[in-house]
């Protein structure tokens, strides 16, 4: 006789979302979600989540430079599917993988930043909520007390004094890592959000397409009553009591942007006592500025393809960053990671941790408020099945794996 409770606690399965199997059955990877997306959800909403920059050669980009890196096994090794638990400064999370930030998934999904954060903090991986995001830091920390996570975009204005006092409310909700973006110096066009009629530099103005869009998909639509009218959560106090979506973008437009200096961060790191994180580097060098000023991780990123198709796939940059910080920094990546193997592939490299961004948005495409649940447990079991397959006992062990890497760069 089997000892079913033994193989169900050997099993990954046993932290998977109660829905995994019937999900599994329509969405056996991320790609199937990606399809499920663009059938089910509005197409603006489609639109602005699955887009890039230019016409997204940069996406492509890092999809192909992500595919064209091989692991080499070595078999006979690995009697078990391995565990897949990591620290990540200073905290134990169930898998080197995690949710990366993102500017506003509400557009995407009716209050996806609370749902991503839920299903986080479930499955124990890391949850990055966006400043510009649509719920406010205070309330993701109620929800994901363990795995929260805060990116911050410069507010210059008046000495800080708005990106001081986000630090404050963060530090005061219990955030555990804060995360300055350095990869968006300045706004850049993405003619997809354009054509449907966002992001086209002026204010939120829906057209009947969008309207009727939103009639069109029944789900989004539910969603979108239960949930409040989408908001700047974490900006609208600031931009006054009664400021509506139009004046907090305004707002937003005047208040935040522009590259944050290397003194800028040197100050942020002084007021920030728990663990920093710099997003965007694809640069050694800058690496190296970030880790002298006390910075604890570097994110390798050029924001997912959306900032400039011209910019190196953060995969092809990560050995050398990983080698000029060596144990000084935590190196984690993002930008194009769609798979179990993807992270496994950025794990290979040196990296200690790979975030996932548009992945979850077609989760949430795909099945709404079971999305990131599903998308968190498709990403583990693959890269659990991954670490199998090239013989590493654990996350920290597929550095050792022989790479072949055609786009690896060399500063
Ligand atoms: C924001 O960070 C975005 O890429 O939309």
């Amino acid at each position: 006789m089997h000892d079913i409770t033994a193989i169900a606690a050997a099993n990954p399965g046993a932290t998977r979302s109660p829905n995994f199997m019937k999900h599994q059955r329509w969405f056996p990877t991320i790609y199937d979600l990606r399809r499920g997306a663009a059938r089910r959800l509005p197409h603006f909403a489609y639109e602005y989540g699955d887009g890039g920059a230019g016409d997204d050669t940069g996406i492509k980009h890092n999809w192909a430079a992500l595919d064209a890196v091989e692991l080499i096994p070595r078999y006979g090794v690995m009697p078990k599917l391995p565990p897949v638990g990591v620290e990540l400064f200073g905290r134990r999370y169930s898998a080197p993988l995690g949710v990366a930030p993102m500017g506003s998934p509400i557009v995407v999904w009716p209050g996806a930043d609370k749902l991503l954060a839920r299903a986080a903090q479930r499955a124990k991986v890391p949850y990055t909520l966006g400043v510009a995001g649509g719920a406010t830091i205070e309330e993701v920390a109620k929800i994901a007390p363990d795995v929260m996570w805060l990116q911050l975009y410069r507010f210059a204005n008046n000495n800080h004094a708005i990106g001081f006092d986000l630090v404050r409310r963060a530090d005061e909700a219990g955030v555990h890592v804060l995360m300055l973006t350095l990869d968006v110096p300045v706004r850049t066009v993405r003619s997809r959000e354009v054509k449907v009629g966002l992001g086209g530099g002026g204010v939120f103005k829906p057209d009947w397409r969008m309207v009727a869009g939103m009639f069109k998909c029944p789900g989004w639509g539910v969603a979108m009553l239960s949930n409040n009218l989408p908001r700047f959560a974490n900006i609208q106090p600031y931009a006054g009591p009664n400021a509506g979506l139009n004046d907090t973008i305004c707002f937003a437009r005047t208040e935040m942007g522009g590259a944050f200096s290397w003194d800028e961060v040197a100050r942020y790191r002084d007021k920030w006592k728990r663990p920093m994180v710099v997003k965007g580097i694809l640069h050694p060098a800058d690496a190296e500025k970030a880790v002298a000023i006390g910075v604890d991780g570097i994110l390798v990123s050029n924001h997912g393809g959306r900032q400039i198709e011209a910019l190196p796939a953060p995969i092809d940059c990560v050995p050398a960053i990983v080698k000029a910080v060596g144990s000084r920094a935590t190196v984690l990546m993002d930008s194009g990671v769609r798979s179990g193997t993807d992270v496994a592939r950025a794990l290979a490299l040196g990296a200690s941790a790979a975030l996932a961004g548009k992945a979850f948005l077609w989760g949430l495409g795909a099945l709404g408020a079971d999305g990131p649940g599903h998308v968190i447990d498709l990403l583990i079991d693959e890269l659990q099945s991954a670490l199998g397959q090239i013989g590493a006992l654990a996350p920290a062990e597929a550095r050792n794996v022989v790479v072949r890497h055609p786009g690896a760069l060399h500063f």
